[in-house]
């Protein structure tokens, strides 16, 4: 299991150590997202959005050019996806609820890609029956998530690659091994499937292009690893005459212990939107913390927020107030509360927006074919 000392490791399939975003942020050439685009983006909303608000995204690649042509009245395609090589769970959703409010905000179209071929291919006991049920039970909590009926595709790659082929290949032929390998850190034992598979997750920035017949921009929030196929895709853009996709980059939610990213592998470190309130329960309070072995050291010295998981799940996405959210900081360091109250309280807020995220998946079997691409 990672820990801190471990050195850092960001790559599209594999999320290790003490992530640092600042170095992130240099060594993949990003731009950080300064207040200015901010406020743009807020100037469009109406508001701030919590994970603009508290930097959960936090860089981005030529969002400014995106913003300049959209006020001279360019509309441009939200484009995000999923790896289905498991339920969902919280950290994903993290940029979907992003999403969303980008969605509502520009009253555009989004393309969402459930990448059945990519986890076929990448996790070796995976069959290709299961990727596929996997991202058909993954679109439901997509469609959960509240996106636009009409103004939202989901692609499921097996299903729907006839529509992304040409673009796959037009991609491929520009991308040589030797940039992939060093993009994606490709060894002599890694299958020629994933190698390729780069191409098709470039294919969506620029299908609406095809579709419409003219160039038409996209914007992908999404976790910063998997900004290596961006600089693929962005490559190629040029030479193929579309605009370079632009990005927002996301931090990630943390593992119910110590450190890593929350991990559909192991999962008691994850909460997935099909535990049930108290399976859920169970792996909050087994969780890490940032508390002292004791009650008595806990009341004497306090805890440290800084690197508790529990108090990163308040921040990410379940204390909205950021007064509330000072205080339960504030009340950590100072011994007030204790790690198990902490913890209940963590419970109580995940266990309702789980049952209320299951009613409306639920509901979303109802309207699933709508939302797949034909
Ligand atoms: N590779 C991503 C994953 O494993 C899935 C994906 C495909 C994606 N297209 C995307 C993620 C676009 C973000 C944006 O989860």
């Amino acid at each position: 299991m990672a820990n801190n000392e471990e050195e850092m490791v960001v790559t599209p399939w594999e999320v290790s150590g003490k992530v640092d975003y600042e170095r992130l942020i240099k060594e993949f050439g990003t731009q950080p997202l300064t207040d200015a685009l901010i406020k743009r983006i807020e100037k469009v909303a109406g508001y701030q959005h919590l994970q603009l608000r508290r930097k959960i995204f936090f860089s981005h690649r030529d969002l400014d050019v995106l913003l300049d042509l959209y006020d001279k009245g360019e509309k441009f395609v939200l484009y995000t996806g999923r790896g289905p090589s498991s339920h969902t769970h919280l950290g994903h959703i993290m940029s979907w609820i992003f999403t969303k409010y980008l969605q509502d905000a520009f009253k555009v179209k989004l393309y969402f890609q459930l990448t059945d071929d990519e986890k076929f291919l990448h996790i070796r006991d995976l069959t290709l029956d299961d990727a596929r049920d996997y991202a058909y039970d993954n679109a439901l909590d997509v469609i959960a998530m509240g996106f636009q009926q009409g103004k939202t595709k989901l692609i499921v790659d097996t299903k729907n690659i006839a529509l992304l082929y040409e673009l796959a290949l037009r991609v491929a032929k520009l991308t040589t091994f030797s940039t992939a390998r060093a993009v994606f850190g490709f060894k002599e034992e890694s299958n020629i499937g994933i190698i390729f598979y780069t191409a098709v997750q470039s294919a969506p920035c620029f299908l609406e292009s095809v579709i419409t017949g003219k160039k038409v921009p996209c914007l992908i929030p999404a976790g910063i690893d998997q900004d290596p196929h961006w600089r693929v895709a962005r490559d190629a853009a040029t030479r193929l005459g579309y605009y370079k996709p632009a990005q927002m980059h996301c931090k990630f939610m943390p593992s119910l212990q110590q450190s890593g990213k929350m991990s559909a592998s192991i999962p008691e470190t994850a909460i997935y939107l099909t535990d049930t309130p108290k399976e859920a329960k169970k792996k909050i309070m087994n969780a890490f913390t940032g508390g002292r072995p004791t009650i008595a050291e806990q009341r004497k010295f306090g805890g440290n927020p800084d690197i508790c998981p529990v108090h990163q799940y308040f921040y990410f996405l379940f204390e909205e107030d950021d007064k509330k959210m000072e205080e339960l900081n504030s009340t950590c360091r100072r011994g007030e509360i204790l790690c198990g109250e902490c913890k209940e309280l963590l419970a109580e807020r995940v266990g309702k927006f789980l049952l209320n995220h299951q009613r409306k998946r639920k509901q979303a079997r109802n309207v699933l074919q709508k939302y797949l691409l034909k």
